[in-house]
């Protein structure tokens, strides 16, 4: 989906003072979301503290001299930042240190989504896409979806396409095979500890002690294992991941991805949360897969995930209308 030559598409990026946006912004620019023959303008949205720097991270942007970069405004304003855009990255929130489980952050981080979620509502283009990547990236985008009445919850998704690929990533390890020929991988429920990678659907050969017992917990804890090792939370992944989603989101894709989109009540995930699935894209619109037999195994797993983003809900109803 491109547009005219001269008319540049808005995208809006939360947090661009921060280390994810230090990727993210670079790629958006080099055309890498919506396209090499797409021109591009920037809103940089920052708290006040941090508008200062997010002012250099626009100067840098300016000196990178990108063909398709045409404007980019920097603000603390989310009225002007998502007045008009196309494509928001919702990363603007903390992060985890070590020790923390990410739902810890929900009380720290929920209330920006309130205010973003109708400031899109209020702003946005009509046909707006928002990817939340602040954590928890899952129940922060519900509370988005709720704050905004007048768009469709299908608009708001949660990125866990960074499990989707850590989930690639070890299977190539394992198998000395290039990420690509693994077409049917996905990453069921919630970018917790408790999400469940899935490889039932895999064209190959799955030693299944390794499965359950070292794949499913090394992904499902690889975000604190690189906050361990790194000393900080993953970035350039979660950029590379979160442009990935959106690039996906708006040209399609008949491989499965796993997005994390609004609950349509299939395979009993409660209507209205943000869940992992495996999904294709088809006109610029997340699907479900469907017609999958799930096993007991997967069911019980995929239910950890719903009883999790309930109580995750449960605990953010102060902020829900
Ligand atoms: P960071 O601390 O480096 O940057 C966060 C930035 O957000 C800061 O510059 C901060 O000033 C800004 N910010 C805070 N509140 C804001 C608000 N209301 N509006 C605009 N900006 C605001 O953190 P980071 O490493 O870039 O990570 C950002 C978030 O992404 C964290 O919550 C992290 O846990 C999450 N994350 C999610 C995934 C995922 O797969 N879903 C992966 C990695 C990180
Ligand atoms: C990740 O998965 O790397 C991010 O969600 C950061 C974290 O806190 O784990």
């Amino acid at each position: 989906m491109t547009q005219a030559a001269n008319q540049p598409v808005k995208i809006t990026v939360t947090g661009a003072a921060g280390n994810i946006a230090y990727s993210l912004l670079w790629r958006i620019a080099a055309g890498d979301v919506y396209g090499k023959d797409t021109p591009v303008e920037l809103a940089l949205l920052e708290i006040p503290q941090a508008v200062g720097a997010a002012e250099g991270v626009a100067m840098e942007l300016a000196d990178s001299a990108f063909p398709l970069l045409r404007g980019i405004t920097v603000t603390d304003d989310p009225d002007v930042a998502f007045k008009d855009t196309k494509a928001a990255f919702l990363v603007g929130a903390r992060p985890r240190s070590k020790g923390m489980e990410r739902a810890d952050l929900l009380e720290a981080n929920g209330a920006i989504f309130t205010v973003q979620g109708k400031a899109i509502n209020d702003n946005a283009a009509r046909d707006v896409r928002v990817l939340v990547v602040g954590n928890p990236a899952n129940t922060n985008a519900f509370i988005a979806a709720n704050s905004a009445p007048d768009l469709d919850p299908s608009q708001f998704n949660a990125l866990m396409r960074l499990d989707h690929n850590r989930t690639l990533s070890q299977l190539s390890l394992k198998t000395s095979r290039p990420t690509a020929e693994f077409t049917k991988v996905a990453v069921w429920g919630n970018h917790s500890a408790t999400q469940f990678p899935d490889l039932t659907y895999v064209n190959e050969e799955v030693d299944q002690d390794w499965y359950t017992g070292e794949m499913i917990p090394k992904v499902a804890n690889r975000g604190a294992e690189i906050i361990e090792v790194r000393g900080h939370s993953s970035a350039a992944s979660a950029a590379s991941a979160a442009v990935d989603h959106m690039h996906d989101w708006i040209h399609g894709t008949e491989d499965w991805r796993t997005a994390a989109v609004v609950s349509d009540d299939s395979y009993g995930v409660d209507e209205g949360l943000i869940f992992g699935f495996p999904t294709v894209a088809k006109n610029g619109t997340w699907e479900i897969v469907q017609g999958l037999e799930l096993s007991d195994f997967q069911k019980e797993r995929i239910q950890a995930n719903v009883e999790e983003l309930r109580s995750e809900r449960e605990a953010v109803q102060h902020l829900l209308k």
